[in-house]
């Protein structure tokens, strides 16, 4: 066996030792550790729609370029069921992705592309094993890459590093990888090195074999690009010194001890990092390639209680998004499900751990974008929609015969807020019908006092876009016309009813109940008005919710 025959055993293999559990599955294993299921991180413009394309065309899921997502005219499948998004050019909704490369099964859980709307893809992120951080060779980290990067690290979810747009000018390979280690503590460990500089890009050396690869652009850039593979003499005489410099650079990478390592890239402290170009499709054979060689494979879920739930155990699936309305025509409402252990067959009937009914899987369908067609068996890692979904929320669980919950999907600090009205006094049933509907799929979280009362609960956002979708959707869907009146909190802290007399009169200060699981929110004015309250009453409970920028 080669090196890195060893080492796609080793990452395919890692899911777990093969042991016999009761009532498992025969397969499911085999077909667990074929998948890769994973996100890719950055900030808006680093690339992801057009590395989202370029992914699945190499991996021959569709036949070309543009037909996964609607930025400016191209075909949209998976995000121009909202207006709003193509009017802002934005991807608000997420689509799970499955394709196929060599002997592996990909899947790519699409995040939301805008820098304001980020409760969602901390959602998806809960249900990968791995995230590509997108990064533009110009621009380097950027703000929602470091935000988005950190909930890779609370998590633990390795991280694949890949430098696009090289086909222009950019900066520095070492540089980059220097503000990788320095600013984000992770060491970035190159798969493969540019020759050329960004702007100049003349092809990649493989670090392993050290065979160099040119790149030819195909007319119009929607195809994949002629690749040529060249030994390094070969390389060396055609190119010069670029070429030379590359290979000091490489030297430099080796003294250093920048080397690929699985086990320290597993547990998060080290990143592969790829170069390339997604537009011209420069290097996006490559990085699927590092997908399938160093990307876990599924492992055994955490329960609730912390035990591990074996990936060949009977079904199991963690609901992490639930979407209302995808399909106009249909009007229906489709929760996605990661599949965590066990075959998924349609027509299984599973339970709701949150409820312990019964739920039946008829309608399981498998999401392309926005192309749906039935699906009849998923396995570990695999993302399954269940259309009518009316009773499952982020966070729920789905087993078959053997009963687990795993844990609720952490709900982030809002901090935006406002007032939501509805302005068409004739429709209020409607209005608290939207309202519910979008507290139940975590569009926004929906808050309520006896002082407030229903006709005016108070919406909750992490980022101001939630209020847009919000309003958006209750407008086309429900007919309502709303209106919001913003608050001037901007800190929400978990407390309790003990707490309560202590908050109540006080200034800047208000105490509400988050409907969706009736927990007491203190919101605060600002952090000083916070500070004043800690100091004056000691003995108040006021915990820190997750937060990105909490
Ligand atoms: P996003 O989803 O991360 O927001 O980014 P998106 O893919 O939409 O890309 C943002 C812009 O960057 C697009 O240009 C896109 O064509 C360009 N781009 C992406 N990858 C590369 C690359 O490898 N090289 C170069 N040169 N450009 C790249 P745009 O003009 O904003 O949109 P469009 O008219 O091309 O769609």
């Amino acid at each position: 066996m080669t090196e890195r025959e060893t080492r796609i055993g080793e990452a395919a293999g890692r899911a777990e030792l093969p042991t016999a559990h009761p009532g498992a599955v025969p397969d499911v294993l085999a077909q667990a550790r074929r998948r890769r299921t994973f996100a890719v991180i950055s900030h808006p413009d680093a690339g992801k729609s057009t590395l989202t394309e370029a992914l699945a065309l190499h991996a021959s899921a569709i036949t070309e370029a543009g037909a996964v997502h609607g930025k400016s005219g191209r075909r949209g499948v998976t995000s121009d069921w909202m207006e709003m998004e193509r009017d802002r050019g934005i991807s608000v909704t997420s689509a799970a992705l499955r394709f196929g490369y060599r002997d592996v099964v990909l899947n790519l859980l699409d995040t939301p592309g805008h820098a304001d709307f980020s409760e969602d893809t901390y959602r998806v992120l809960e249900a990968v094993d791995c995230a590509v951080m997108l990064l533009d060779s110009a621009k380097g980290l950027e703000p929602q890459t470091l935000k988005l990067f950190d909930v890779c690290r609370s998590r633990r979810i390795p991280v694949i590093t890949f430098v696009n747009k090289w086909d222009r000018p950019g900066r520095e390979p070492l540089e980059l990888l220097d503000e990788i280690e320095q600013r984000i503590r992770l060491r970035p460990t190159p798969v493969v090195w540019p020759v050329g500089v960004a702007g100049d890009f003349r092809g990649l050396i493989e670090r392993d074999t050290g065979e160099f690869t040119a790149f030819t652009r195909t007319p119009g850039g929607t195809g994949r690009a002629i690749e040529e593979h060249l030994a390094a003499d070969e390389a060396a005489a055609r190119h010069g010194a670029i070429y030379e410099t590359a290979v000091e650079e490489l030297a430099l990478l080796d003294e250093i001890g920048a080397t690929v390592d699985l086990k320290s890239f597993l547990a998060g402290e080290s990143s592969p990092v790829l170069f390339g170009a997604a537009l011209p499709n420069f290097g996006v054979r490559r990085l699927l390639e590092a997908l399938r060689e160093l990307a876990p494979a599924p492992e055994p879920r955490q329960d609730a209680e912390g035990a591990p739930r074996p990936v060949q155990a009977p079904f199991s699936g963690l609901v992490f998004k639930v979407q209302a309305n995808m399909n106009q025509a249909h009007r229906d409402r489709v929760a996605f499900v990661r599949v965590c252990s066990g075959r998924f067959e349609r027509g299984m009937v599973l339970t709701h751990a949150a409820t312990g009914r019964p739920f039946a899987t008829k309608y399981a369908q498998a999401m392309f974008g926005q192309d749906r067609q039935t699906l009849d068996v998923a396995y570990p890692g695999d993302v399954v929609g269940l259309v009518n979904a009316t009773a499952l929320r982020p966070g729920d669980t789905l087993y078959e015969s053997e009963p687990v919950r795993f844990p609720p999907i952490p709900s982030f600090a809002p901090e935006h807020f406002a007032v939501v009205r509805c302005k068409d006094s004739a429709k209020h049933k409607q209005f608290r019908k939207g309202i519910a509907q979008l507290d139940t799929e975590g569009v926004i979280q929906v808050l309520s006092s006896d002082l407030r009362g229903d006709q005016a609960p108070v919406l909750a956002a992490v980022g101001p876009l939630q209020f847009d979708v919000t309003v958006s959707r209750l407008e086309r869907e429900y007919g309502v016309p709303a209106q919001l009146d913003h608050l001037g909190y901007t800190i929400a802290r978990r407390t309790d009813a003990d707490s309560v007399p202590a908050l109540a009169g006080q200034s800047g200060v208000e105490v509400l109940t988050r409907r969706i699981d009736g927990a007491l929110l203190a919101l605060f004015a600002d952090k000083w008005r916070l500070a004043s309250v800690q100091r004056d009453h000691p003995g108040v409970r006021l915990e820190t919710l997750l937060a990105g920028a909490d």
